[in-house]
């Protein structure tokens, strides 16, 4: 048994009566490198870096923003379940995969069905018990002409809302168990300055930006009931990115974006939960 003082290792309520109450012990049954805080409450999984070692899940993980917050995690040390459509087809994270070998777990989910949703938290509950963050990243938009007051239809509008607003809605609500077992659980939706109503001075787009309005109402209504649990609960706008979604012209590399998102959700506390708030650490106006 070892005494280790790192402050951050504490449990949470440790961490608030200080190190000297809390030491943590490391046992390690069968290699696993695992602690508890000396209060008894919480058994803490330690990365290879030695850093507190979260279970990160991020949808629509296998190209743009997604893949570069599951590369940005897995260097980070923690365990990564990379949810995407089609794993057998998502080149980029098997070759993640084989790199780190044993922290990185394909997940087939389309999220928009609540069935691929609960198969998804099935095969999640066969690894773990715990979700630290979950991260809805996956989303959707049409062209501008399609969303124009002209050509827009029901089609456009209920297809876009349904994977940028409802869908975060039921993965929070299937992922809660999950999130419940975490010392520090955190929901992070990629929202968009498109869904800032003060932020609008231009018409069209109403699926998208509508989509992202609904997705901050969604967030802030779920800081709201999950505060109770110390669930942190935040829409994230990951600025205007070089992905297929952002295009050619965007300003930030995926890696940028993510490593700032990285950074903004390792710093959150509950003061934090339910602001909309920029890839950068900066804050949108609803
Ligand atoms: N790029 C930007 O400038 C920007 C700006 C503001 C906000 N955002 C938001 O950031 C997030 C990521 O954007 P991005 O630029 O990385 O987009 P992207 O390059 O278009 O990638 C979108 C990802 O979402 C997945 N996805 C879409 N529909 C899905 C569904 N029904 N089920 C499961 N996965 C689905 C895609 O999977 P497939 O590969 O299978 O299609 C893909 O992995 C989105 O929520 C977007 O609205 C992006």
């Amino acid at each position: 048994m070892e005494a280790v003082t790192s402050w951050a290792n504490f449990c949470d309520g440790c961490h608030d009566r200080g190190p000297s109450r809390g030491q943590l012990r490391y046992n390690r049954p069968h290699g696993v490198r695992a602690s508890v805080c000396s209060c008894g409450r919480f058994p803490v999984a330690l990365s290879p870096k030695g850093i507190l070692m979260h279970n990160v899940l991020i949808t629509g993980s296998n190209r743009g923003i997604g893949l570069a917050l599951a590369k940005a995690y897995l260097e980070r040390g923690d365990r990564v379940f990379a949810a995407c459509r089609t794993p057998e087809r998502a080149t980029d994270l098997q070759a993640l995969d084989a790199e780190h070998s044993g922290r990185l777990v394909l997940v087939p989910l389309e999220v928009g069905e609540l069935d691929s949703i609960r198969q998804a938290v099935e095969l999640i509950k066969t690894h773990t018990d715990t979700v630290d963050i979950l991260i809805n990243n996956a989303g959707m938009n049409t062209s501008q002409e399609d969303q124009t007051l002209e050509y827009i239809d029901f089609t456009t509008m209920i297809g876009i809302f349904r994977i940028n607003s409802f869908a975060p809605l039921m993965m929070a609500q299937q992922c809660l168990t999950l999130l419940r077992r975490s010392q520090q659980p955190k929901v992070i939706n990629l929202s968009s300055e498109m869904g800032s109503i003060a932020a609008t001075d231009y018409g069209g787009w109403y699926a998208y930006c509508g989509s992202k309005a609904a997705l901050n109402m969604i967030s802030k209504l779920l800081a709201n009931d999950l505060g109770r649990y110390n669930i942190i609960v935040a829409p994230v706008d990951p600025g205007w990115v070089q992905t297929d979604m952002g295009g050619d012209d965007a300003t930030l590399p995926p890696e940028e974006s993510a490593a700032g998102i990285v950074a903004l959700v390792e710093g959150m506390t509950s003061a934090d939960s339910g602001k909309f708030w920029m890839w950068d650490g900066g804050q949108h106006e609803w």
